[in-house]
This record gives structure tokens, sequence and C-alpha cells, in this order.
């Protein structure tokens, strides 16, 4: 099923999610209904707050960006309760979008070395080191579940060349191409 994705201004966006400790017939449903949202809006990661639900589960798939970035072929994977453990410090600085921001692309600065440990959707452990863009994305994803976004990164100025921008999603005047759910009317 394919849920509404919310967007910023939306205040479930900035909560810090809560961790997963059972597998259940709706953690499942939860799964397919977060990948089939991705794939419908065309993104390549999609972490819970996005679907109003305040979990530690992601998932992503970045396959489609393989040509570019080797580090994404065959990367479908659900990502819950991830750590990352940062491996290099040095940060490159690459375009992001979300789905949560549509129309808006900032250079975020992030490492491009770490290690992950999560659970699967058995809750079975993983520890793996990810590099490149598949570094960037667990980055960006797991920043939502700790009531983040990508331009919480950014500059001042960058913040004041989109606040125009920022402000039209928040207000509901932005066209979205996916069934989207705004901020409530303050
Ligand atoms: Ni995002």
């Amino acid at each position: 099923m394919k849920l509404p994705i919310y967007l910023y201004g939306h205040p479930v966006l900035r909560k810090v999610s809560e961790p997963i400790t059972a597998v259940d017939d709706q953690l499942k449903s939860l799964l397919e209904n977060m990948f089939e949202t991705m794939y419908n809006s065309d993104g390549i990661g999609l972490a819970a707050p996005q679907i109003g639900i305040n979990k530690r589960i992601v998932v992503i798939d970045g396959s489609v960006l393989a040509e570019d970035f080797p580090e994404c072929a065959d990367s479908k994977m659900a990502i819950l309760n991830p750590e990352i453990e940062i491996l290099d410090g040095e940060e490159v600085s690459r375009g992001e979008g979300c789905l949560s921001l549509p129309g808006i692309a900032e250079d975020v600065k992030r490492v491009e070395h770490l290690r992950l440990r999560w659970q699967d959707e058995n809750l079975e452990h993983h520890e793996r080191e990810f590099s490149g863009f598949m570094a960037r994305i667990i980055q960006h994803e797991c920043d939502h579940l700790d009531g983040k976004v990508f331009i919480d990164h950014i500059s001042a100025a960058r913040k004041l060349f989109i606040k125009r921008k920022l402000s039209n999603i928040v207000e509901g005047k932005t066209r979205v191409e996916y069934p989207a759910k705004y901020a409530p009317r303050r």
C-alpha cells in the first residue's frame, strides 16, 4: 500500500524515533508499504518518520544509481535500529534531496566511510562497512530517526537562499508528484 509522505514542517519529522523490539505482522506489512511508497515516489531511501511513524526503520534501494556509484548496486535493504560508527572523519560534499523536501537540492558534507550495525526484518544482527554514496544515503536516512533533515547540515546563507521554497512546503503551496501529507495548519 502506498502511503503519503510527510513533508517538511510536520512535527513527526522532528521527533526521535523508538527502537523496534519485536517482529510481528504489523512490522512486515509496514516494511512492504515503505518499499512500495519509496519506489512509487522514485526515492532511494525512506525512513519511517517520513510516513508518520516514529520507529527506527529505514528502507534503502540505491540500485538506480549504480552506473554513477557502483557501491549502490544491489543495495535493497531494510535497516532496523541502525548504529553508525564513523571510520574516517574526512567529509565530502555532494548534492542531496529528500522526499520530505520536494524541489530542494543542496550540497551536504558527510563522511564517506562508516561501519553500520543494524537488525534486519527478522531482528537478526548485521555489521558491515559502507562507503561512497551508500554511506551518504545511510547517514541521510539515519538522521531522520533522530529528528534531523538534510538541510540541518547546510550553511545559514544557503538556508536563507531556500527560505521561500521551505515556507512554500510548510504552507502547503508546493506541488508534490506523490501522495503527501503537509504540516498541520498553525
Ligand atoms: Ni530524507
